[in-house]
């Protein structure tokens, strides 16, 4: 901020005088440019609204006594329609009550006709003062109800996920059910005295669609209780060459079926990490599925490891077809899948998320449509062993989720 020094005035304020008088507007305008300050001007109260409507005003320093449109008529149009502009009324001599009566419809403050220069320039310094303030509070007050709104949206994902796990848990005894009935009639309808029994191939069919609706639900049951079971988090020194081996051998397949080429690089720099291995491992499947799903004939994935400070960074990047805009802040909110109907569960980012946040680290993406993406997740390179217990209070979780008192 340059300012005018004499009078403390920041030279980028944006100010217009109105005043019908044209060699008092002058002289203002003139002897205020010499000091480096600019000010538009207007000879009535119609033309400063135009004026306004094509620019905004910090601060009106607007005559009262104008033929047209008074001052004070002006003042209400301006405060209705920009109310962030300070308006400063121009009196004739004692005519105070002009004055007050502006003040009531939101003048910022008056001075009376002949006017000192420097007392006027002081004036417009407070009233631009008061703007900026209220300017700063209108920010800090957005700023914080935004923070409010995102901290409600974490909670209740947070809940969200603690009471799908629940739920998840209490699927998984009849899930088993059903599975095992369905594996006991499949023996039973492969056995000889069925062999004729009428639509025996209706039934292997429903059976068949039985045991795929297991799979995936227990895709989901697993996916749900691995992002919110801590209790049987170990954590252990890693060997990340081997956890990168394994890791790239069970996506192997699926990626030489495309043609991908898989590489990986650990900066020697890295050192030893003490974390959750089942858990990274998770997290690394995940996050690959995701890039080998994403990646056409012919593209490439690189997996990196390298040091941050006192974390670990892993960084999967992929040439694939990369994430639209609109989709960056929802990939991570559970069930929120692209993928056709029955092949994503949408859960893959939710669950990585929850666990490298369990483990005191953090995810980001970055990414480029048709040209790929870059997931960088960052984990601490000691993981603390004295973990809290999982919360299990799923009464509660369901009272916040859906807003019970
Ligand atoms: N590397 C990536 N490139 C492009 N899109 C991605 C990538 N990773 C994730 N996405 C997008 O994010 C969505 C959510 O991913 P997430 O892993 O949570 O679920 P999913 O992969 O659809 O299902 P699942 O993990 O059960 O297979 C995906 O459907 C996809 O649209
Ligand atoms: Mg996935």
């Amino acid at each position: 901020m340059v300012e005018d020094l004499r009078s403390g005035l920041d030279k980028n304020i944006r100010l217009l005088i109105v005043d019908d008088e044209e060699t008092f507007r002058r002289t203002i305008v003139k002897r205020l440019q010499k000091r480096g300050i600019s000010i538009e001007e207007a000879g009535s109260g119609e033309e400063c609204l135009s004026i306004l409507e094509e620019k905004p005003m910090d601060v009106v320093v607007l005559d009262v006594k104008m033929p047209g449109m008074n001052g004070i008529e002006v003042l209400r149009h301006v405060k209705e329609r920009y109310p962030k502009t300070e308006v400063i009324l121009l009196t004739g001599h004692a005519s105070t009550q002009d004055g007050v009566g502006g003040i009531k419809a939101g003048a910022f403050d008056y001075l009376s006709k002949p006017i000192e220069l420097e007392h006027l320039l002081g004036k417009i310094k407070q009233a631009h003062e008061k703007r900026v303030r209220e300017e700063e509070k209108r920010r800090e007050a957005e700023f914080r109800a935004k923070m409010e709104q995102q901290m409600i949206a974490t909670e209740r994902l947070a809940s969200l996920g603690t009471l799908a796990a629940g739920v998840a848990h209490e699927i998984n005894n009849p899930l088993a059910i059903i599975k095992e009935s369905a594996g006991w009639m499949k023996l039973i309808l492969n056995k000889e005295e069925m062999a004729d029994i009428p639509r025996k191939g209706d039934f292997e069919m429903a059976l068949g669609k039985i045991e795929k609706g297991v799979e995936r639900a227990k895709r989901i049951t697993h996916q749900l209780l691995g992002s919110v079971k801590q209790t049987d988090s170990v954590c252990s020194e890693v060997n990340l060459e081997e956890l990168l081996g394994e890791t790239a051998d069970l996506i192997h397949k699926e990626a030489g079926n495309k043609n991908i080429e898989i590489s990986h690089q650990i900066d020697p720099a890295v050192g030893s990490i003490w974390t959750d291995p089942y858990k990274l491992r998770q997290v690394l499947i995940n996050l690959l599925t995701n890039a080998v799903h994403a990646t056409g004939s012919g593209g490439r994935i690189t997996i990196m490891i390298e040091p941050v400070d006192e974390r670990v960074a892993f960084i999967v990047r992929d040439t694939g077809q990369g994430i639209p805009k609109e989709n960056l802040n929802k990939i991570f909110e559970p069930f929120f899948s692209t993928k056709p109907p029955g092949e994503g569960t949408g859960l893959g980012l939710f669950v990585t998320r929850s666990i490298v946040e369990k483990l005191g680290g953090k995810i980001e993406v970055e990414s480029q449509l048709g040209k790929g993406t870059i997931f960088r997740v960052q984990l601490p390179r000691y993981q603390k062993i004295d973990e809290k217990p999982a919360q299990n209070d799923h009464v509660d979780n369901l009272k916040r989720v859906f807003e019970i008192n």
